[in-house]
């Protein structure tokens, strides 16, 4: 499951990691507004790659306002599956409140969490290895810089979307 604010780039991730234009994309925040599920076949195994929703957008309010009505539903139906989540964050704006109370709530929530940094092509070298540094310690967690762009760390992030699938012995509906 893919997590994070309107407009960090869950769904062109999708379409990165697939290399298809499967997902539907937007230069404007709140495109998506359903859960989408999309079935991937890598290396002989089926996993589903769900696309939701992004937060901190609601049409009509101020862009850094409350959740979209959608979005609460949605995520509590998804998340009755306990799947493993992937909290995006734009790795311009590491350490806002919005992915702070995200990832707190994931952390809780989720089978299991990482983080992944979208969009790194904006940034500079310097800049890059600044943001990175700070969003390894706001989330006290691996981060995984990506750009849907230039499709750098598509094969680091498959790695991990494989090894996050993997059932646990623990979960008899995983
Ligand atoms: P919602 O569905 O509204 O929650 O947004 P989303 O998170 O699915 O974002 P989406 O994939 O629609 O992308 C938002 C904008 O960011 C689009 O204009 C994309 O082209 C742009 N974008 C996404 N990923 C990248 C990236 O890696 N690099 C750059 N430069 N732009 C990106
Ligand atoms: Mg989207």
């Amino acid at each position: 499951m893919l997590v994070g604010r309107s407009n960090v780039g869950k769904s062109s991730l999708i379409n990165a990691l697939t290399r298809q234009t499967i997902a539907r994309t937007s230069a404007a925040p709140g495109k998506t507004r359903l859960a989408n599920v999309y079935r991937i076949e890598r290396a002989g195994t089926a996993l589903h790659l769900i696309d939701l929703p992004g937060y901190g957008y609601a049409s009509g309010h101020k862009a850094d306002g409350g959740r979209q009505p959608e979005f609460g539903e949605i995520a509590r139906v998804v998340f009755e599956r306990t799947p493993a989540a992937l909290l995006l964050v734009d790795s311009r704006h590491p350490g806002l409140a919005s992915d702070r109370a995200a990832w707190q709530w994931l952390s809780g929530t989720a089978a299991r969490a990482a983080v992944v940094a979208t969009k790194i092509d904006k940034l500079a070298r310097g800049e890059r290895i600044r943001a990175m540094r700070e969003l390894q310690s706001v989330f006290d967690a691996p981060v995984v810089p990506v750009s849907a762009g230039t499709g750098e760390g598509m094969e680091e992030l498959w790695k991990l979307i494989v090894s996050l699938s993997k059932p646990r012995r623990t979960n008899p509906n995983a």
